[in-house]
């Protein structure tokens, strides 16, 4: 455990690569002695003991959902944490899909991490049992989206950009970046990995609009998988009612959960599939008409809000933020000795040597650093002042408290529902611990980044066309929205400006809108869709959670008023969680205009 947190505090200092996550490949074995490899591909759910008290199967479906004669298939791994009671107690609510968003974060990896805690939050008079799946390419999912050939190749890649430093310093940067770009782009444009045998090539077809379609199988499947399962317990009780359900009944809904980029996820289904949609929750949502244009501009409009959140919260926590300086006569006090640490950081890289090691901190890494703690103020904000401040001294012996620290944040996040860290940065994940087993699994796999660049990309609008100079306007933009950032941001569309057309998806296989929903005609077992926005989100503002829910019709936006990407089990309000326990056990939304406090801030004991 202890080298675990060694290696991700090298990470965090340096930005190295945290070689545990980067060389500890999802596919083959894991710990505790489960390996996917060990369970048949069906086109049935079959579940099979793993990880504990989980179920896991490996379903077939289609590659191509809108051609019926391609006859490839691919095979998505799902995951289940069975519901507290059995499936044929009056109490059993049925099941909830949950996604940590990336695109590319495993569903896999989060219901280990997170199903225990999801299930406190949303279970009440009524148990659900919560599942997710890899979706197509990514993690346990076959075939993988990766493009290299091995890790040693692709970290020797992702350190050169890393050294070429942050995109607005230097043109030297940017022609660094753009040139990786244009290989990483070219590499998985001939790639052989994910090839079928007709020449079909699995990066055309990880749309989302197809990962919803997945979906609509996956809600069938559970559904009958559950038919199945209470027949065969109440004919083993002797039960003489009626088993089967008849044939005429409606089809199943999906309850669904879905974070960050799982938010658009949710919205692509709750637009193609209306009919299909139970209860939904969106939380840290993504403007869908932003990122369907590959537009990335509509994510950084409260980054400024969260990172002045961290500068208030630690000079009211006092002194049990490490920065807090007794002379201080407010926040801007602290933040100034930050900005001026950040500003010499920029052409004086700080040399360390830690645990027998020298390392460097650059000012790209440090700012990469703080995006990431950004995301999570109640894991990681005390753990971030404590860094900056044992930098800004140059006393390594707090390394000691950091250490602790971490600890302490590894704690918090066991068992939390979390949204997926940028896939940019997925490097530098800690290994989590995850289910009873007290396993070990990366919670980042190596090939990550190809397979968000793979979703993203295709998702969005072609921009192929776009030149350097326009590139250095865009980056302008996001820089005034974030100065801290932005030039960490505009490296998402970086990669889609060199994704090549022959690995794009269909048409057909896209879904670019538009986004919206009116379910009073369907099944009114359905409800109309709840969104969840923080006042303080880094990456989702509240405005794009407004925005979106315009345009589903008598659906309702719960604001949070807490800093922090999404609410999930990470951001804990007691009222968003009654909210939620109602909403999943009755389909009853709140009032509209609800304002939320969070239960508790970064510093609290
Ligand atoms: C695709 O999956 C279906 C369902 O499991 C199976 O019947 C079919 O043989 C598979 N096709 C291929 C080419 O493997
Ligand atoms: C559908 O799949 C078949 C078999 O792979 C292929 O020959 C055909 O071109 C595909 N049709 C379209 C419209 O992509
Ligand atoms: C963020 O702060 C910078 C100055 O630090 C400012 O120029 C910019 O307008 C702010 N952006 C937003 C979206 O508030
Ligand atoms: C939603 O559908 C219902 C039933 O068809 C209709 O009466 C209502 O006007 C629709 N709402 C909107 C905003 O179109």
């Amino acid at each position: 455990m202890k080298s675990n947190i060694a290696t991700f505090l090298t990470a965090l200092f340096t930005g190295l690569y945290c070689t545990a996550s980067a060389t500890g490949a999802p596919a083959g074995t894991a710990a505790g002695g489960f390996s996917w490899d060990t369970i048949p591909a069906t086109g049935q759910l079959q579940y099979h003991e793993c990880y504990g008290s989980f179920q896991c199967s490996r379903l077939e479906v289609p590659l191509d959902w809108s051609n019926q004669s391609n006859p490839n298939n691919v095979t998505l791994a799902i995951v289940k944490l069975p519901a507290v009671v059995d499936v044929t107690d009056e109490s059993f609510g049925g099941t909830i899909v949950i996604n940590p968003g990336g695109p590319s974060g495993s569903g896999v990896g989060i219901v280990l991490q997170s199903g225990r805690g999801v299930q406190r939050i949303v279970d009440s008079d009524k148990h659900f049992e919560i599942l997710s799946f890899d979706p197509r390419g990514v993690a346990f999912s076959t075939p993988s989206l990766a493009c290299f050939q091995d890790n040693a190749a692709r970290n020797l890649l992702a350190v050169l950009g890393v050294g070429a430093g942050s995109l607005e310093n230097s043109h030297y940067a940017m022609d660094v970046k753009w040139g990786i770009d244009q290989g990483l782009g070219r590499l998985c444009d001939s790639a052989s990995n994910g090839i079928y045998p007709d020449g079909s090539d699995i990066r055309q077809y990880v749309s989302t609009a197809l990962v919803a379609r997945d979906m609509v199988e996956i809600v069938d499947q559970v559904d009958a998988h559950l038919r199945k399962e209470v027949h065969s317990r109440r004919q083993s009780l002797r039960s003489h009612q009626a088993i089967m359900a008849p044939v005429s009944d409606p089809p199943a809904l999906l309850n669904y959960w879905g974070l960050s980029y799982g938010s658009y996820l949710g919205n692509t289904f709750a637009s193609m599939f209306p009919e299909r949609v139970g209860r939904m929750v969106l939380d840290g949502v993504v403007d869908a008409d932003d990122y369907t244009a590959t537009g990335w501009t509509t994510n950084l409009q409260d980054n400024n809000k969260t990172w002045a959140k961290f500068f208030e919260f630690c000079f009211e926590a006092g002194p049990k933020c490490a920065l807090f300086d007794p002379s201080a006569t407010g926040p801007q006090d602290i933040r100034d000795q930050v900005d001026s640490f950040l500003a010499e950081l920029k052409d004086n890289p700080l040399p360390l040597v830690y645990n027998g090691n020298a390392v460097l901190l650059t000012y790209f890494e440090m700012k990469a650093n703080i995006h990431l703690c950004l995301y999570l103020p109640n894991q990681l904000w005390p753990l971030l002042a404590v860094s900056l401040k044992s930098l800004m001294d140059g006393n390594l012996l707090s390394l000691v408290s950091l250490q602790e620290t971490a600890e302490q944040w590894r704690k918090a996040t066991s068992n939390r529902f979390s949204p997926a860290l940028p896939f940019q940065l997925s490097q530098y994940q800690p290994q989590s611990t995850y289910g009873e087993t007290g396993d070990d699994l990366p919670a980042g796999y190596p090939w990550q980044l190809e397979a968000g660049v793979s979703i993203l990309c295709g998702d969005g609008d072609d921009i192929t066309s776009t030149t350097k100079a326009e590139y250095e306007e865009y980056l302008s933009l996001l820089q005034s929205q974030s100065p801290l950032v932005g030039s960490i941001w505009a490296e998402i569309i970086l990669h889609c400006i060199h994704w090549p057309a022959a690995v794009r998806p269909a048409p057909e296989n896209r879904f670019t809108g538009p986004f919206q929903s009116n379910l009073s005609d369907y099944d009114p077992r359905g409800s109309p869709l709840l969104f969840i926005g923080n006042t303080a989100d880094p990456v989702t503002p509240l405005r794009n959670a407004l925005k979106m829910s315009e345009r589903h019709e008598g659906s309702v936006v719960v604001t949070q008023d807490v800093p922090g990407h999404c609410a999930g089990d990470v951001n804990p309000s007691v009222c968003t969680f009654e909210i939620l326990k109602t909403f999943f056990r009755d389909g009853i939304l709140p009032k509209p205009g609800l304002v939320c406090a969070g239960s508790r801030r970064p510093w609290d004991d």
